[in-house]
C-alpha cells in the first residue's frame, strides 16, 4: 500500500492486492501499449494522459476500460488486466480507481473521441512529465510511478 499526495494536495492510496478498497469503483484508469509504444490521450481540458474514466449503469469495470479506450483513442483492447486499485480523498468527493494495463492490437480513426482530441503515441513518457503543463494531472501523482514499475516488474514485456 502506497500513500501519497496528488497535484492538488488530496490524499491518494494506491494497493496493487485485489479491489482493496471497493468491489465496485467508479472509475477506471488504462495504461495502454500499442505496437511497443505507449499509448495515451490528450484530454481537451487536461492535457495528455492514458484513457480512462466513469464506469456506465449496467457495465462492469473491464467494459468501461475497453469502452474508454476505444472512445478516447480508437484502440481496439486485445488483451487487459486488472493491476491495482487507488483512492483519492478529494475536497469534495472521493474517488476510486481500477488500473488496468492493456494491449491495444489496432487504432482506428473515429468521429468523435469525446472530450479528448484521439490518440497520442508516445516511445517513451517524458521524464518530467510532473513539470510538463500539457500532461494532465492525473499522470503527476505516484501513481504513474509505482504502476510503471509494477509493469516493468511483474508482467511481461508488450
Ligand atoms: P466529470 O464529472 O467527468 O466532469 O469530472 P469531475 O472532475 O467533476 O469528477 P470526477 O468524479 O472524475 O473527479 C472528481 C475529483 O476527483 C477530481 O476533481 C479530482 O480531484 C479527483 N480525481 C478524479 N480522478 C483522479 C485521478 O485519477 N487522480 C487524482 N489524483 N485525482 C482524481
Amino acid at each position: 500500500m502506497y500513500q501519497f499526495k496528488d497535484y492538488y494536495n488530496n490524499q491518494v492510496t494506491l494497493s496493487f492486492k485485489d479491489h482493496p478498497f471497493s468491489k465496485t469503483p467508479g472509475h477506471v484508469w488504462v495504461i495502454c501499449r500499442y505496437k511497443g509504444k505507449w499509448l495515451l490521450t490528450k484530454h481537451k481540458g487536461r492535457g495528455i494522459e492514458f484513457p480512462g474514466g466513469k464506469v456506465e449503469k449496467g457495465e462492469t469495470t473491464k467494459e468501461a476500460a475497453i469502452r474508454e479506450v476505444k472512445e478516447e483513442t480508437g484502440g481496439d483492447v486485445g488483451s487487459i488486466c486488472y493491476i491495482g486499485q487507488y483512492h483519492v480523498d478529494g475536497k469534495r468527493e472521493k474517488v476510486v480507481k481500477n488500473v488496468y494495463y492493456a494491449q491495444v492490437d489496432s487504432l482506428s480513426p473515429q468521429q468523435t473521441y469525446y472530450e479528448t482530441d484521439g490518440p497520442v503515441v508516445l516511445s517513451a513518457l517524458p521524464a518530467d512529465i510532473k513539470e510538463k503543463l500539457s500532461y494532465s494531472f492525473i499522470m503527476k501523482d505516484d501513481v504513474l510511478v509505482h504502476c510503471l514499475e509494477y509493469i516493468k516488474n511483474r508482467l511481461p514485456a508488450k
